[in-house]
């Protein structure tokens, strides 16, 4: 992405700020897996939408107006002896040229230059509670400044939600936002493409899930936006199911619920077949009922609907679907208010999508749902689970989950599917499968 996308973040931050403020952000830091041995680092996703910066040990502070220029980062400087250890330093002077920030300094030097960044602004914006270490230090910062107030210093005197002027902006996603989105979603389609393909009995649960995590580096995207989900028989009705390690048995369907992070945005696709490629008429029924809810909830999301309606629109599908195959029994406006349904569907149909799988951005303003609108991305994802266990459905039914996920984006008129390019009618699943 073109370090210009990244400024003009800057900008418009600074523009919601106003005079007399700062913001300050830190960076993610590593975290240890276990003795010696760390987890691939990756950048907080607030840090990264203002910075593009993929380092440890940094600080990015915001002030607008300032005469030196409104955004500083404070980063760890070139150290030849540590980079043969541990890989690329940025330093502050290549920060300035490749990251576009207007300032940078070393953040062994932080604590003697942001105080005097900070005093005199009225509003400091910051995400509290984040990161207990970082809290701390932020308060020694203001209370520095507090100690000198007979000696005339301004300490600030309003704390101020980071997070809500910034998720608001993240909610938005640019041309360019879109772009690397198509990019990821169109990498995930491949992936659930090659691992029906390559489905067999006999393989087990991890073996799907490499061939997904083959493709999405193959294409250039190292990492999965999210532990990968591939639950074949009744580990399709384990909503969080990661252990990916049963062996795929003649008869089940299986669940693939995978996406990779391209540029740290993510794509999230879940797409359930059958492990060897032809549905049963009771897979296939609960099949259609989940894709015709999938269909209904899409129709639902375009600008000038809110939130809920395309949630609405699936749980009514579902519900009357279970209800005509006797799977929920009563009246179907009854089984919708008291939600009886839940036995069956027990998540919501979506979530934002963006930099996180579960990205940033309110769902309701002023306690009602919020309006869809242009350059919003969100998943539409409905599903039915029934468990192994669940005694009151005729055994036939029991232990199939079926899920159907796809990323959507609002358009001005309506919404572009993003992730359309993997097959999910049952006809299209099953050519593809036999071929
Ligand atoms: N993969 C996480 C989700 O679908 O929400
Ligand atoms: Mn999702
Ligand atoms: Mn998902």
């Amino acid at each position: 992405m073109d370090i210009k996308e990244f400024s003009q973040r800057r900008a418009d931050l600074a523009e919601h700020m106003g005079p007399n403020s700062i913001a300050i952000l830190s960076a993610s830091t590593i975290k240890t897996r276990n003795h010696d041995a760390d987890f691939h680092f990756r950048q907080n996703s607030d840090f990264y939408y203002l910075s593009g910066f993929s380092e440890p040990e940094a600080v990015l502070v915001i002030i607008p107006g300032r005469e030196h220029g409104e955004s500083v980062l404070f980063c760890r400087e070139r150290n030849p002896a540590k980079e043969i250890w541990d890989g690329y330093i940025m330093g502050p002077d290549r920060a300035i040229d490749l990251l576009g920030v207007d300032d940078a300094f070393p953040i062994s030097d932080i604590d003697e230059i942001i105080p005097g960044m900070i005093e005199g602004t009225d509003k400091v914006f910051y995400s509290m509670g984040l990161d207990a270490q970082f809290d701390t230090h932020v308060m020694e910062w203001i209370n520095n400044i507090r100690s000198k107030v007979r000696s005339g210093a301004h300490p600030p005197g309003e704390f101020v939600a980071l997070e809500h002027p910034l998720h608001e902006l993240r909610l938005f996603k640019s041309d360019a936002e879109v772009a690397v989105m198509q990019k990821a979603a169109k990498i995930s389609a491949e992936a659930h493409v090659r691992a029906m393909k390559r489905s067999k009995v006999g393989l087990n649960e991890y073996h799907l899930e490499a061939e997904i995590i083959k493709t999405f580096m193959d294409a250039g995207a190292r990492f999965p936006a999210y532990s990968t989900i591939v639950g074949s028989g009744s580990n399709a009705c384990i909503l969080h199911y990661i252990e990916n390690n049963k062996t795929l048995e003649e008869g089940d369907l299986v669940l693939i619920d995978a996406g990779c992070e391209l540029e740290c945005y993510a794509s999230d696709i879940t797409r359930t077949f059958p492990v060897s490629g032809k549905f049963t008429t009771e897979q296939a029924a609960i099949y259609q009922i989940v894709l015709d809810a999938q269909t209904a909830a899409i129709k639902e999301t375009k600008p000038g609907n809110h939130w809920n309606h395309p949630h609405e629109a699936a749980v009514r599908v579902i519900a009357k679907g279970l209800l005509d195959l006797g799977l929920l029994v009563g009246d179907l406006e009854k089984i919708i208010e008291d939600e009886s349904y839940k036995k069956f569907y027990m998540h919501r149909t979506g979530h934002w999508l963006g930099l996180d799988v579960h990205d940033v951005g309110e769902y309701k303003v002023g306690g009602a749902w919020r309006e869809l609108e242009k350059g919003m991305v969100l998943t539409v994802e409905p599903g039915i689970y029934i468990a192994a266990e669940c005694k009151e459905v005729d055994e036939k039914w029991r232990g199939i989950g079926v899920r159907i996920e796809d990323d959507v984006l609002v358009t001005k008129t309506g919404a572009r599917v993003l992730t359309r390019h993997v097959p999910k009618q049952i006809n299209e699943i099953e050519t593809l499968m036999a071929s």
